[in-house]
């Protein structure tokens, strides 16, 4: 047996450090540096790979007819919401949500080594979110509410708990008739297998990434989704069964992260649903057992468990920010996008992740534009994905810019914020030029700083990947950090990589729509790539990486189907 040796143990900080000072001292010790990278084993212990399926044997599984493929409906309407009628509630429309959010999309093949991709991405492909519904009564999947965990393998769900009939009718009084709930959660050991200390941020991200797809999947049924921003982490936990002990035995836990309301109409407001849960009294009868994914565990990532905790959720009145200063789609777009290449299925069904680019395919800057206006919020707060979650953005662009048609080469800002635009000019280098791209439309907030060829600067501070210079454009996610976590508190820590992941998401299905493709880079050395925007104080700092391109197909990989039963004809 091959023996690990343990990376030396330390705790964050001293028992009397506030949350935030954990979650300052966990960014800062997790970054990457030229000299040194973020503590991982740094090397693969295949013995103990994760299974990348969790399930709950002793859970009855309900299986999800497959969806007819095909769907007419185009990309560009999903961002179009109000336009479209909205599906109801069944397990057909069920099964299309989770298909297009959170299931398999293909198989692929290399030798002996067989994995799959999602709809959903994931540092690594390791997969560390769950996902879970609560769901009334729906003919075809239960005669009950109940509790389900969505096993992505088998298209199906797990039914993990019945609920008592009048607790759910009195949880939804307030929504419309047919909303419900989904949830998402994280096992970290998942991702800190491969990735060590550093892998609570992937985690975070991957969580973003499923909000996002959750939320793009709700919206090519015509239905809304809203983050419950001010529900308890234990709440969460109560509701979807992680605070069950018993049900895991040695089986690796799953950590709280969200619950949304799905509803085929936006409500006026949500708090009461939040005051029922806090009681709650569900009436749940519980089933099923998890799996084990891991034999056995070599190391233990201490800081991971040391920063979830400093970032739980306590409830709290739910966040409201004001957009009125935000842009108009108009403004946005100039003239709202109305047709396109590709329908929103093969959009969602065909993402994947480019693993090398061609260093030669440009794209148009209308292209450009398009992508980048597709990542702001509009002043009506009805842009998707950005009306799922209730704050403002925290996360502004630094973009290398290598070939965008009309667009000189170089380093650009997106400040997806308009009121954010004079901080970031104060902490940015003196000497950037903050000029506007006058061929834009008027409500895109993008800026050029910088003139010049940054291929080799974007590729080096994305830890070297040559993706990141290879491309038509990249970009780092520059975060406006501890002003984040001061209003919000250490738990917002979270929220800035679900935001960073959510752009990330946009930026998948713009690539596939645009005929090209993207990769979300979580490696990345993060002072150096401050150093580049001239970014000194930790104010403010990068949390993610994205590069946007023409790929090369890998050819010696075979795919296969994601699912080996036929369709419903
Ligand atoms: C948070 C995150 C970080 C990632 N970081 C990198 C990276 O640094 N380099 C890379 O080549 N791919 C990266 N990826 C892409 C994943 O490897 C890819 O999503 C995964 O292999 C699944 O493939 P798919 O996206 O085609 O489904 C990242 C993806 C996510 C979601």
């Amino acid at each position: 047996m091959t023996t690990i040796s343990k990376p030396s143990y330390r705790h964050l900080l001293d028992a009397d450090a506030s949350p935030e000072e954990l979650v300052i001292a966990y960014h800062e010790r997790t970054k990457h540096f030229f000299h040194r990278y973020a503590a991982s084993l740094g090397s693969m212990d295949w013995a103990t790979q994760p299974d990348p399926f969790r399930r709950y044997p002793g859970a009855d599984l309900v299986r999800l007819v497959l969806p007819k493929p095909g769907r007419p409906l185009p990309y560009w309407q999903l961002y179009g919401l109000g336009d479209m009628s909205s599906e109801p509630l069944s397990a057909a429309s069920i099964s299309l949500l989770f298909r297009y959010a959170l299931s398999l999309t293909a198989w692929k093949r290399f030798h002996e080594t067989t994995w799959s991709l999602r709809a959903n991405p994931s540092s690594g492909n390791l997969h560390p979110t769950e996902g879970y519904a609560v769901l009334p009564a729906i003919d075809g999947l239960g005669s009950a509410p109940a509790v389900y965990h969505y096993a992505p393998r088998e298209h199906a769900l797990e039914r993990r708990a019945i609920l008592n009939a009048k607790a759910w009718t009195q949880l939804c009084a307030p929504f419309p008739e047919s909303s419900f709930l989904v949830g998402l959660s994280s096992i970290h050991w998942r991702e800190a297998w491969k990735y060590g200390e550093r892998a609570f941020r992937y985690c975070q991200h991957d969580v973003g990434h499923a909000l996002a797809s959750l939320r793009i999947a709700a919206a090519a049924l015509g239905w809304g989704l809203l983050l419950h921003d001010g529900i308890s982490a234990s709440a969460v936990a109560d509701l979807l069964g992680f605070s069950r002990s018993d049900d895991y035995g040695t089986a690796e836990r799953e950590e709280p992260e969200l619950l949304a309301l799905v509803t085929p109409h936006l409500p006026s407001t949500y708090v009461q649903l939040l005051n029922e849960l806090r009681g709650g009294s569900i009436g749940a009868q519980w089933c099923g057992r998890a799996n084990t994914l891991s034999p056995e565990h070599r190391v233990e990532w201490t800081v991971i468990d040391e920063v979830a905790q400093a970032t739980r959720r306590s409830e709290s009145a739910p966040i409201t920010e004001d957009f009125s200063r935000f842009p108009t789609e108009e403004q946005l777009f100039g003239s709202p996008v109305r047709d396109g290449m590709r329908t929103a299925e093969t959009a969602i069904l065909g993402r994947r992740s480019a693993v090398a680019m061609d260093g030669s395919t440009a794209i148009s800057q209308e292209a450009f534009f398009r992508m980048l206006a597709r990542l702001i919020p509009t002043r009506d707060r009805r842009s998707m994905p950005w009306d799922a979650i209730p704050w403002r953005p925290r996360i502004h662009l630094g973009l290398f810019v290598h070939r965008v048609e009309g667009v000189p080469p170089g380093l650009y800002a997106l400040a997806r914020d308009p009121d954010k635009l004079a901080a970031l000019k104060e902490v940015m280098r003196r000497e950037f030029r903050w000029q506007r791209v006058l061929s834009c439309p008027p409500g895109l907030p993008l800026y050029l700083l910088q003139e010049g060829d940054c291929r080799a600067l974007a590729a080096t501070v994305s830890c070297g990947q040559h993706i990141a210079g290879d491309g038509a454009f990249s970009l780092g996610m520059i975060a406006d950090y501890i002003e984040s976590l001061t209003t919000y508190g250490a738990a917002f820590y979270r929220n800035l990589f679900w935001e960073a992941g959510m752009v990330g998401q946009v930026l998948y299905l713009e690539a596939e729509e645009a005929g090209i493709r993207s990769t979300g880079i979580g490696c990345y050395f993060d002072d150096p790539v401050h150093e580049v925007f001239g970014i000194t104080p930790r104010e403010w700092q990068s949390f993610y990486h994205f590069t946007v391109g023409g790929q090369v197909e890998d050819t010696r990989l075979t795919t296969l189907p994601a699912y080996n039963f036929e369709p419903e004809q």
